[in-house]
C-alpha cells in the first residue's frame, strides 16, 4: 500500500515538474533507475577529515514524543529512535569515522505524509531553499563530505540543496548516500553534483528504507570499493603526510627499527628525481643505523630507504623490470592514490611530515 501510494505520488510530481514553466531541467528524472555510478577520479583522501552530513525526516519534523515505526513515520528503532539516512549516516561513521553533521531546517515538517509531499512538492516547484538551523560548521576542517538525504519525489529534499548552497564543497570529496522506499536514487545524484560543484564526487549508495538495518555489509564493501577502507592504518603504524606542491598524499610509517629511527628527523624536504617511470628518489642527510632487511623488489606505494646510495624512494609504478640494482629497505608506504606521481614533474621537492605530532 505505501509503495502504491509512492508511485501515484512520484508520477504525480513528475507529471506536474515536467509542466513547470521554471528551468528546473537538471532536478528532472525520466525514470526511476538508479542511474548515477561515479566514479572516483583517484584524489587522495584524508583521514580524519570526514564530515557525515545528513538529511532524516525524523529530527526535522514535529513528531509526536511516543513516534514508531508502525505509523508512516520515518524512524528506525535500534534501542534510539533514529531517521532512516540517520541510522546509514551511523554506520557509516562506525566505519570510517568522521564527525555527524545533521541538516536542519528553522521551520520543522509537518508529520502528516500527504501535507509533506504537497509541501516538497511545491518547494521543488518554486525552488524554495527552506532556512536552515545556525550551527558552527567550519568546513574548511574537512576534505571529503558525506551528503546523506531520504529520496524525495525521486531527487534530493530541498534542505539538502540549501546545506549544498550554503557551503562551499568546489574543493572537496563529495560522497552521496541515500534511502528511499523502493524506487531508488533517481536524479539525486545528478543534483548533488550540480549543486555542490565538487572538485570529485565518488560513487554513491542508494539502500531501501526495510533493508537498512541489516546493510552493514552492503555499505562497507561500498566503502572498501571507494577507497575509503584502504585508508585505515595498522597497528603501530604512524600517519605521515606527502608534501608535493599543492598535493598533499597520505601515508604511513611501518613500526620497524629503522622506520623508527627516520622518524626522528620528521618533517624534512628531499629534493626527489623521477627516475625510470617507477620512482621519484632523492639523497637524505641523515645516516640511520638500524640496516637489516634489504631487498631488491618494491610494491607500488613503498617508501623506501637505501643505504647504498644514502637516499630515499617513492616507488608509483611496476614496470617491466621489477628488480633493482641495489637494496632497499622499505619504512612505511603511500596510501593516497598513487596516478598523481604520473603527472609530476622530473624534479620535485617533496616533503615528509607526520599527521599528529
Ligand atoms: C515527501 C516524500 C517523498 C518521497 N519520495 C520518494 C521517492 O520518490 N522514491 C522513493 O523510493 N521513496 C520516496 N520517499 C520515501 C523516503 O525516501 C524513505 O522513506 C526514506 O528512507 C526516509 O528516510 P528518513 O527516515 O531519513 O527521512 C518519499 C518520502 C517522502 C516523505
Amino acid at each position: 500500500m505505501k509503495k502504491f501510494l509512492l508511485s501515484a505520488l512520484i508520477i504525480s510530481m513528475i507529471c506536474t515538474l515536467a509542466s513547470c514553466t521554471k528551468d528546473n531541467s537538471n532536478r528532472k528524472s525520466e525514470n526511476y533507475a538508479d542511474s548515477s555510478q561515479e566514479k572516483t577520479a583517484g584524489l587522495p583522501i584524508e583521514k580524519n577529515r570526514i564530515l557525515i552530513a545528513y538529511f532524516s525526516r525524523y529530527g526535522n519534523t514535529d513528531y509526536p514524543d511516543d513516534v514508531d515505526a508502525s505509523t508512516s513515520a520515518s524512524v528506525v528503532i535500534d534501542k534510539e529512535r533514529y531517521g532512516t539516512t540517520e541510522y546509514m549516516a551511523r554506520m557509516i561513521q562506525k566505519t570510517v569515522g568522521g564527525e555527524l553533521f545533521p541538516i536542519r531546517t528553522v521551520t520543522p515538517y509537518t508529520d502528516d505524509f500527504d501535507e509533506l509531499r504537497d509541501v516538497n512538492h511545491n518547494e521543488m516547484e518554486n525552488n524554495k531553499l527552506p532556512e536552515l538551523q545556525k550551527s558552527n560548521l567550519d568546513i574548511s576542517n574537512y576534505d571529503t563530505i558525506f551528503i546523506g538525504y531520504p529520496v524525495w519525489a525521486t531527487d534530493v529534499p530541498q534542505a539538502v540543496v540549501s546545506f549544498l548552497k550554503k557551503y562551499d564543497l568546489s574543493d572537496k570529496t563529495v560522497i552521496p548516500f541515500c534511502t528511499h522506499d523502493g524506487y531508488g536514487a533517481g536524479n539525486s545524484y545528478n543534483s548533488i553534483r550540480v549543486e555542490s560543484s565538487a572538485k570529485n564526487m565518488l560513487e554513491a549508495l542508494a539502500i531501501e528504507a526495510k533493508d537498512i538495518k541489516d546493510s552493514s555489509t552492503v555499505i562497507e564493501n561500498w566503502l572498501n570499493s571507494i577507497g575509503m577502507l584502504s585508508k585505515k592504518t595498522d597497528e603501530g603504524e604512524t600517519e605521515i603526510a606527502i608534501q608535493i606542491g599543492n598535493i598533499t598524499l597520505d601515508g604511513v610509517l611501518y613500526n620497524t627499527a629503522l622506520a623508527n629511527e627516520i622518524k626522528q628527523y620528521f618533517p624534512f624536504t628531499i629534493s626527489m628525481t623521477k627516475y625510470a617511470g617507477r620512482e621519484f628518489y632523492g639523497g637524505v642527510d641523515f645516516y640511520p643505523e638500524s640496516l637489516e632487511g634489504g631487498q631488491k623488489t618494491f610494491e607500488n606505494g613503498d617508501i623506501t630507504y637505501c643505504e647504498d646510495h644514502h637516499n630515499m624512494a617513492i616507488f608509483y609504478a611496476q614496470t617491466d623490470n621489477p628488480n633493482l640494482s641495489v637494496n632497499v629497505i622499505p619504512i612505511g608506504k603511500v596510501i593516497s592514490d598513487l596516478s598523481v606521481f604520473e603527472n609530476l614533474d622530473n624534479r620535485e621537492e617533496i616533503t615528509f611530515s607526520l599527521k599528529h605530532k
